[in-house]
């Protein structure tokens, strides 16, 4: 029956009963009316005994759905018969594209009927068995656990600051996002990511994905008996699960994407450098910052600001004394005639005073309400003060979002932005549960805290206005009122259904505070620092408690099309903290508050890994130097060296934190300019693998199981990565360290600086790494499109020459592609080049549907014998379009 989806034989082997106090007595289900069509399962599942009830009450009737939805994905879906159960809604997580129905599949599908369990298979290979314990399904709290093969090698489950291998004994990974200062490891972060990877070597490796946004724990742990299991426990939703085949890791990575999407394109100056910190104190220290850079030869592609730039903190509003409009404008085309960028910081908190967006939008009926009826908005405490938070499953919230971007972020008369951040989206409520007097919590804590004093003028900046200084700006008043705008009409007030049963499931009342199971929330109770879990919202009335972690994708997914607005056909850059799966498809994502630690930076890249190529989260990045606390030199010259690897490149600091802009050392001034020189000539590479990856879902960035998946040595590396299928970085991960343990697995490799060979196959050490270097290593077989040169900016860049680097493999050729295009537009004509090198020949084949205004004018090869100047790599002049097939004899 191999290849046979479903196969209705009961499972082989023996069953275990593992004592779990209280859940074992749950009597499970029995399947019964089971059909079975094609690729397609169904069965209805009735309680096979009395209720438990241990944490709600045990559900009678449920459903079973098993889909062969293609050749490498399984969907099992168990779900309440009367559908009553809240799930995921599609709106928010589109489900996968119906294919036509597989013929054949790497998966298949068994059970047993009494009580009912099932596994998955992928030929021989159990991949996932919940035969050990009684499925449970209540009104607030589902059980199912899988075996695991011993000690197994887990990644994902994010978003979390642990290894990137799971730990496997007494680990619980707790999904609920919160507003996690400090990265904690251990905890909930900011997303909810509940996929992961089942990493076997030789046996192959599979994804397991749970499309559920409700609060849960993940258990990993051993029985007693030492054997090893995974067990979910969520406080609601369904069991909506999507199995994928692999069987490698990539191909895992690619199958996910086809059920969540794949990633967003990013344009081309996104992948520049930025700089932000919280606290710039007004309009003139940060143009003084853009000055500073600018003097320092420090490529600053994006400039961007904190909250520190609204009125008393109300997103939507300016400073007028310290961040006045006139000089906002002026900045801003200051950085745009210098080919610079500029971002400011959105939170979803709205102010509740009188103030245009809270007007606008309590008008509207956008805002969540604690009591609809009654007209009372759901208010919390964030920087402004007391608050209100959109409510983003309104169907008229898309565009009151739209109408402030389009009144605020105008190009014409507002703050024309180029990408936007959103913040404290999960969403963050500073005021603990019961947040029962807001406003004298904000009171009691100083919200908004009181402006700066404002500054002397500052010095003159050579190449600003010479009135950019504080005291000659005209007032704001030129601000495009909302009332000016010609709106969608809205249907004011209307009512909009807000379903109490919600709080129903059947005859059971669920508790959306205090439900019975507590999943390891460090914040506490599911309502502490954020949106009350019993808040109803529009349209569906699904409640908070099912839809806390949709939040800040909602928010990004409606800052994405409100961005869009403002620059039809251009890709927005937005990016968020507080993602859910699926997030790619719209936004990027900062790691959050870290601290300016030497552990921080190191978890960085188990971090970024789990983002990118698991979680189809490519644009990521944390912040480089650390948030919270001080950076020391040191550490801030590693990390510019590192962030240099990261997708998004930005260094942002806390408030009252040391300044730490790459220029206030010499030392880091030089680590930056020498590796965003490297990164910058790398950068079609970057963005050539980036698009693979959003065309695919091909991960660009790779742990390096991802491209030796038998060589059990690279399961647990999470200190190097690929960059690229084509470079190996391995940063110096220690204070006080100038050397790196390197692990190099069997295949061939070129140190990037000297061209010499570095055979594989082993750890090396890499000594004398001073504080502006960093080890970088090319992958035989491979040819990198570079830059002939550097720039001061990616616009200047995108005019310099291509330099092709060849790097032979083992049996001399070498191979890579370039992707170039208009490096902005959605729908954009492009050229996709394959370079190819057999025999001491570099042809040039491809699609050339976008020619680049330059040529290949140099080729470099690596392994080379050892030259005068200690390389081993020649360096040719050549002069090749880029506008049709061709080939060079080198
Ligand atoms: C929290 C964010 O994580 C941080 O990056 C930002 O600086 C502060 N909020 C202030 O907006």
């Amino acid at each position: 029956m191999r290849g046979a989806l479903i196969l209705l034989a009961p499972l082989a082997g023996a069953t275990f009963l593992a004592s779990r106090y209280d859940l074992d007595d749950c009597p499970g289900y029995i399947a019964s009316n089971i059909k079975q069509l094609g690729q397609r399962l169904t069965a209805d599942l009735s309680l096979a005994g009395d209720a438990c009830n241990t944490y709600g009450s045990d559900l009678l009737d449920l459903k079973l759905l098993v889909e062969g939805q293609s050749e490498n994905r399984l969907h099992v879906l168990i779900y309440d018969a009367d559908e009553e159960v809240y799930q995921v809604p599609e709106s928010v997580v589109p489900r996968p594209e119906c294919e036509k129905e597989p013929k054949d599949s790497q998966l298949r599908f068994d059970y047993e009927e009494n009580p009912f369990s099932f596994r998955v298979l992928r030929g021989e290979e159990v991949l996932f068995d919940t035969s050990d314990t009684n499925l449970i399904f209540q009104s607030q709290y589902l059980n199912i656990r899988t075996w695991l093969p011993n000690e197994p090698n887990l990644y994902g489950l994010g978003e979390h600051s642990d290894s990137l291998r799971l730990p496997t004994t007494n680990y619980t990974r707790t999904l609920w996002n919160r507003d996690a200062y400090g990265i904690p490891s251990e905890t909930n972060l900011y997303g909810a990511h509940p996929v992961y990877i089942d990493h076997r070597g030789k046996k192959g490796t599979h994804g397991v994905f749970l499309l559920s946004s409700n609060g849960m724990d993940i258990k990993i742990d051993k029985t007693d008996d030492s054997r090893q299991y995974l067990e979910y426990h969520t406080l609601g939703g369904v069991l909506d699960f999507y199995f994928l085949a692999g069987p490698t890791p990539k191909e895992v990575s690619v199958q996910y994407s086809e059920v969540v999407g794949l990633p967003a394109m990013q344009s081309y100056w996104t992948f520049g450098y930025h700089n932000c910190r919280y606290g710039y104190q007004d309009v003139f220290e940060v143009a003084e910052v853009v000055y500073n850079y600018s003097q320092a030869r420090i490529p600053l592609e994006t400039m961007w600001t904190d909250i520190d730039y609204m009125q008393g903190r109300r997103v939507f509003t300016l400073d007028e004394e310290r961040f006045p409009l006139d000089k906002m404008r002026e900045l801003v085309s200051h950085l745009h005639k210098h080919e610079q960028h500029y971002i400011v910081m959105v939170d979803p908190a709205i102010s509740h005073s009188d103030n245009e967006a809270f007007n606008t939008g309590s008008e509207q009926g956008v805002f969540l309400y604690r009591d609809y009826e009654q007209n009372e908005l759901y208010q919390g405490a964030v920087w402004p003060g007391v608050t209100v938070y959109p409510d983003w499953f309104h169907t008229d919230t898309q565009c009151y979002w739209n109408g402030e971007f389009e009144r605020f972020f105008n190009r014409d008369d507002g703050v024309d932005i180029d990408g936007l951040w959103i913040d404290m989206n999960e969403a963050s409520n500073f005021c603990p549960y019961p947040c029962t007097n807001p406003a004298e919590y904000a009171e009691n804590n100083n919200l908004p805290p009181p402006p700066p004093p404002v500054r002397p003028p500052p010095r003159r900046l050579p190449g600003f206005p010479a009135n950019f200084q504080p005291g000659s700006s005209s007032p704001s008043s030129n601000h495009t009122k909302r009332s000016e705008l010609i709106h969608e009409t809205q249907n004011i007030n209307k009512r909009i259904s807000r379903n109490v049963t919600t709080k129903r499931i059947g005859l059971a009342y669920r508790d959306l505070i205090n439900p019975a199971y507590q999943i390891a929330n460090v914040a506490g109770s599911l309502s502490n620092k954020t949106i009350d879990t019993d808040i109803i919202h529009a349209g569906d009335g699904y409640a908070e408690y099912d839809t806390h972690n949709l939040y800040g994708t909602m928010m990004g997914a409606a800052s994405r099309k409100a961005m869009l607005q403002r620059r039809p056909g251009v890709r927005p850059l937005v990016i968020t903290r507080s993602t859910f799966a699926g997030a790619g498809a719209q936004v990027g994502h900062w790691l959050g508050d870290n601290v300016s630690q030497w552990d921080k930076y190191r978890v960085s890249i188990a971090q970024m890994l789990a983002f990118a190529s698991i979680f189809q989260v490519p644009m990521v990045g944390t912040d480089v130097c650390g948030f919270a606390g001080n950076t020391t030199e040191e550490l801030c010259a590693r990390w510019a060296m590192l962030g240099g690897f990261y997708p998004f490149f930005r260094n942002h600091n806390e408030f009252g934190s040391v300044a730490q802009e790459f220029y206030r050392w010499p030392i880091v001034a030089q680590a930056a300019r020498k590796i965003i020189d490297i990164r910058y000539r790398l950068l079609d590479y970057l963005y050539t693998s980036f698009h693979k990856q959003t065309v695919t879902g091909i991960p660009f960035l790779q742990p390096l199981f991802y491209v030796y998946p038998e060589d059990e040595k690279t399961f647990g590396n999470e200190l190097q990565f690929f960059y690229g299928d084509a470079l190996l970085v391995s940063p110096v991960v220690g204070e006080g360290e100038d050397s790196v343990q390197a692990y190099f697995p069997k295949d061939v490799f070129y140190d990037w600086f000297t061209g010499a060979v570095v055979p594989g196959g082993g750890v090396r050490t890499l000594s004398d790494v001073g504080l502006t270097d960093i080890p970088i290593h090319v992958r035989g077989g491979r040819i990198i499109p570079l830059r002939v040169k550097s720039s001061q900016t990616t616009t200047e860049l995108r005019k310099r020459g291509f330099e092709p680097l060849i790097a032979p493999g083992a049996d001399g050729t070498a191979s890579g592609e370039l992707y170039l295009d208009d490096g902005e537009s959605i729908e954009a004509r492009a050229a996709e080049i394959r370079f190819e090198f057999v025999q001491g020949t570099l042809k040039v084949l491809g699609k050339f549907g976008y020619h680049p205004t330059v040529a290949v004018e140099a080729v470099t090869i690596l392994g080379q014998g050892r030259r005068r100047d200690g390389r081993h790599r020649v360096t040719m002049k050549v002069q090749i379009e880029l506008t049709g097939p061709t080939e060079v004899k080198l």
